[in-house]
């Protein structure tokens, strides 16, 4: 008896041998796994992170231009646009997103401690100058964009992302891409839609039309995910 015990113990350590060998014999003829080569240009965020894109439609959800239909109707689309097409981590942030930070971030970087802002609306935001995916995209009153005169050379260019904040509205920062230009302006200022002017002002409203002293940031980090309702296509020229 014992002698049989001891042989099936040892048979059975053999077939346990063999199996483990013959799996990694497999794994040895396995091709490698494919990996893109190095040079490939991925669309990665600034972590290296795939890009993602989003389309909310509607864009900024605090934008009070809306009917309570209007609003309803968005917030529909909010659920089924997002329940089934992000993680977890993204849906919470995206269903309950304030589309502004208070402060900068510290990847954030000072790039002018004196900026004005004033707003434009509706038709004066359509064609953007910097161009808009070759008419796929018509920004909105909701959008995050703004535009800049021409030929700030140590502004942002076309297609940048800046941060701005205001000390005197709850250190509320906005990231607003630019996008287009601004005739009646100098440099130091940026011409912002209405939903992201409010974000800036300390009222929450428009009435202060033109607000001085507020602090501009080159944005450490790209939106990701990124609303094309808020900041157009990535590409805006084509
Ligand atoms: C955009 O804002 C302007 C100016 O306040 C307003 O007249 C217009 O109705 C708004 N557009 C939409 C689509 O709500």
């Amino acid at each position: 008896m014992v002698r049989i015990t001891l042989f099936s113990a040892i048979m059975a350590t053999f077939a346990i041998v063999a199996v483990t060998a013959t799996a990694a014999e497999a794994d040895a003829a396995k091709p490698p796994i494919q990996t893109l080569s190095k040079g490939v240009s991925e669309d990665l965020d600034d972590e290296g992170k795939p890009m993602q894109y989003i389309n909310s439609v509607f864009g900024d959800e605090d934008d009070d231009d809306y009917t309570p239909e209007q609003l309803e109707q968005r917030s529909v689309m909010r659920r089924t646009k997002h329940h089934h097409k992000h993680s977890r981590k993204h849906k919470s942030k995206t269903s309950s997103r304030k589309l502004f930070t208070v402060g900068p971030a510290s990847s954030d970087s000072l790039w002018s401690n004196n900026v004005q802002i004033t707003w434009y609306a509706s038709h004066d935001l359509q064609n953007p100058q910097c161009g808009n995916g070759g008419g796929s995209w018509q920004p909105e009153n909701s959008s995050h964009i703004g535009a800049v005169v021409k030929g700030w050379t140590d502004g942002p260019q076309c297609g940048e992302f800046v941060k701005l904040c205001n000390k005197d509205a709850n250190n509320h920062c906005v990231q607003v891409r630019v996008i287009d230009k601004c005739a009646g302006c100098g440099e130091n200022h940026v011409d912002l839609t209405k939903s992201a002017f409010k974000k800036l002002s300390p009222s929450g409203s428009l009435t202060e039309g033109r607000i001085h002293g507020l602090q501009m940031y080159r944005s450490g980090q790209k939106p990701n995910p990124w609303d094309i309702a808020l900041f157009g296509p990535k590409l805006l020229q084509g």
